[in-house]
């Protein structure tokens, strides 16, 4: 590094990650620095970064990485926070797109004029923008006639989801049909997304809608550039979640929904989600701004637009129902060692209930959660559980069932 006398570098600062410095002298191996906030600091010259020009500074950032003069951490923190001040939350790092969350709600950067605008502009002409990614793959893939696909990564909250549902939107809006035809292929591709997020998504510490399984959505298009399909896959999703929480973290959005249906809820002998062990391990059960009842009214609506029949749609609700009857499902010990028993009059209820939505005889369920079935040389042996081991079954009989419906 050519290091002189009013050079301008970035240094590292314990609170602020990099801070501003010029270059003021040289001090043996170290060399000593004015930094921006004023204060003199020695540092080793190999832990600097050489900074822009502050004419270059001036204006409020490049909007693509590559017209920076030093391309180093520092000098694409800073560029990304100077746009992020100014509502410019995407910025393109060559024909890669960076889009910084704003965590708020900018409807003036998509709505249909923007779209229209985006719309076979060259790459790079409009300001960074996911729909002119999003544009230039739906172009691509008609020139060259080969599927194309668009990556869309980051850490959990950084906007991957709602990025996605951008890039479907866009692709729904120049794919789609002539006003007046049947929209019905492009609704069925967006309502996906409701219907998918009350199942897989649910509140973590960082994200209130932080989806809980990855996906891969495969949009299909006819030669004419319509969209003629959709198929979206699913990955992984977090099991675990049915059965524990912890505070402030919340289970699938879809089972307050469920309690919030009114008489759905009560239909199923639902009641206030604090009555549910699956769901009252964390005393969170209200999202902000959200009404779990609208929301319960929005799936159904989506599984209407997607397709599914009301009664493959009761049968989803009555599992969901099933499931939390399940986890209030309590053993205590047995007469026999290693054995136990249903708790109490209220376990029993739930047990029943269980059975009943789930459509199964009470009597195999209880043996189902309370013993195992050993396979020897010699036939089969069923042995009693013990309390601790009865629950993880019953853990695990929550999970399963969620699981394949989630994939279903
Ligand atoms: N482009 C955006 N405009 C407005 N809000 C956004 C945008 N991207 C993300 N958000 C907000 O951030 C939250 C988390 O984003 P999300 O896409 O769920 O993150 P991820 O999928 O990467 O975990 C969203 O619920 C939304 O409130
Ligand atoms: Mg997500």
């Amino acid at each position: 590094m050519n290091l002189r006398k009013g050079a301008k570098v970035w240094v590292e600062d314990k609170n602020l990650a990099w801070v501003a410095a010029e270059i003021t002298d040289f001090r043996g191996k170290q060399v000593q620095l004015q930094t921006a906030t004023g204060k003199t600091v020695l540092a080793l010259p190999e832990k600097l970064c050489l900074r822009d020009a502050d004419e270059e500074e001036e204006h409020g950032g490049v909007d693509d990485m590559t017209k920076l003069t030093y391309l180093n951490e520092p000098g694409v923190l800073y560029n990304l926070e100077r746009r992020y001040a100014l509502n410019d939350i995407y910025t393109y790092t060559g024909s890669i797109l960076i889009a910084v969350n704003p965590f708020t709600k900018l409807p003036h950067l998509y709505n249909v004029h923007m779209m229209e605008q985006y719309r076979g502009a060259p790459f790079g002409e409009l300001s960074p923008h996911v729909f002119a990614v999003a544009d230039v793959s739906y172009r691509a893939m008609m020139n060259e006639g080969r599927s194309q696909s668009i990556l869309v990564s980051g850490e959990s909250g950084a906007g991957k989801t709602e990025t996605t549902k951008l890039i479907m939107q866009y692709l729904t809006f120049v794919g789609g049909r002539a006003a007046g035809d049947d929209r019905t292929v492009e609704q069925q591709v967006l309502e996906s997304n409701p219907l998918l997020e009350a199942f897989g998504n649910a509140r973590t510490v960082r994200n209130d809608n932080s989806s809980r399984f990855g996906k891969f959505v495969e949009i299909q298009f006819d030669a004419n550039g319509r969209i003629s399909g959709a198929a979206i896959r699913t990955y992984l999703l977090e099991r675990s979640r049915v059965v524990q929480i912890t505070d402030p973290e919340r289970n699938y959005h879809c089972f307050y929904q469920l309690c919030a249906s009114g008489k759905d809820a009560e239909k199923y002998k639902l009641g206030h989600p604090s009555h549910f062990y699956y769901l009252n391990q964390s005393k969170t059960y209200e999202l902000e701004g959200v009404s779990s009842a609208e929301e319960y009214m929005k799936t159904r609506r989506a599984m209407d637009i997607v397709g599914i029949s009301h009664e493959d749609q009761e049968a989803i609700f009555r599992t969901l129902a099933a499931i939390l009857h399940l986890g209030n499902i309590e053993f205590s010990p047995g007469r026999e060692h290693d054995s136990s028993v249903i708790k109490d009059q209220k376990s029993t209820f739930h047990m029943q209930m269980a059975a009943d939505l789930f459509r199964c005889d009470v009597n195999l369920l209880l043996a189902t959660l309370s013993t195992r079935t050993i396979q020897t040389r010699e036939g089969s042996i069923v042995k009693a559980l013990d309390c601790n081991a009865a629950m993880a079954s019953r853990d695990a009989l929550a999970k399963t069932v969620y699981a394949r419906l989630f994939d279903w």
